[in-house]
């Protein structure tokens, strides 16, 4: 806690805002914009990217795996195919993180927050020893959370929806990371409805129940499993396009970084 805990090591600054999506979510075009918006009010920020096969960043990074692991070349050396190549380069990565932490702690006075974005195939990090290394030496020594962008629109099927918040269930379970559910593309859809939906289950299993294919049952379990997963976890709407919900997300990252602390 912030009255001295003498067992932790874990200091103030940076927040670590790992940053994770499924394919199409936004994720990029969000980190490009959480960038600008730093930068438009001054917070001081390092920007980490941990995708090796990204060919351009709308973004400048600060450290970039790219400079260190030729995904290319990790691919031909290794005969590997593209998911095999960006894994094997993430694992290269892992075992010089501790050199990336300690250039982390030497800036860490001068830093409030490491936006790290992740490869475009979510489970490559969410589900790989790498992936979880790497996590863990982050959260070993700064406040970390996960931003999961959820595309927004695309999860008004409450088929989808359910898919999506399963999803971001299994990372809080496997990170125990304070975890921010970050709808984007409010522009397109509000996400007023998901809130609803998180708030009232009932509301939920109606939406679901006009979908016949769709076995009720389980529906009605897996919603009572998910208010419990709600209850432990922010959410915010946000627009990559127009900028809306930036103060929100990072007030949601200042809440999140204080449960960290009280909680690590
Ligand atoms: P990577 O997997 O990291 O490549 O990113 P991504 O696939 O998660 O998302 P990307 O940033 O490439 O965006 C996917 C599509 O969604 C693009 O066509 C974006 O223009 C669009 N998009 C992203 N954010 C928003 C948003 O806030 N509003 C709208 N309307 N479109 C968005």
């Amino acid at each position: 806690s912030s009255s001295g805990n003498e067992l932790s090591n874990i200091r103030r600054k940076p927040v670590i805002i790992i940053v994770v999506g499924m394919a199409g979510s936004g994720k990029t075009t969000l980190m490009h914009r959480l960038v600008c918006h730093t930068h438009m009010k001054n917070i001081r920020g390092y920007v980490m990217n941990l995708d090796p096969a990204v060919m351009t960043l709308p973004y400048a990074a600060n450290i970039d795996i790219r400079d260190t692991v030729k995904y290319k070349e990790v691919m031909k050396q290794f005969n590997l195919g593209p998911n095999g190549g960006i894994l094997t380069s993430l694992n290269l990565f892992a075992t010089k993180f501790d050199e990336v932490i300690s250039v982390i702690e030497r800036r860490a006075d001068q830093l409030d927050y490491v936006l790290v974005d992740t490869p475009g195939q979510i489970e490559i990090f969410t589900w790989s020893a790498s992936g979880a290394i790497i996590t863990e030496a982050f959260a070993s020594t700064f406040p970390t959370v996960v931003a999961y962008v959820v595309d927004t629109p695309r999860s008004e099927d409450p088929t989808t929806f359910m898919s999506n918040m399963l999803y971001a269930c299994s990372i809080l379970y496997k990170t125990r990371l304070p975890l921010i559910l970050t709808f984007n593309k409010v522009d397109v859809a509000a996400h007023q409805f998901a809130l609803e939906w998180m708030e009232d289950f009932e509301a939920f299993q109606a939406a679901a129940s006009s979908d016949h294919s769709y076995t009720s049952t389980l529906t009605q379990s897996l919603s009572l499993v998910l208010d419990e997963f709600y209850n432990n976890l922010k959410s915010v709407g946000v627009s990559a396009v127009s900028g809306a919900g930036m103060e929100a997300f990072f007030k949601a990252v200042e809440a999140s970084a204080e449960e960290y602390m009280e909680t690590y």
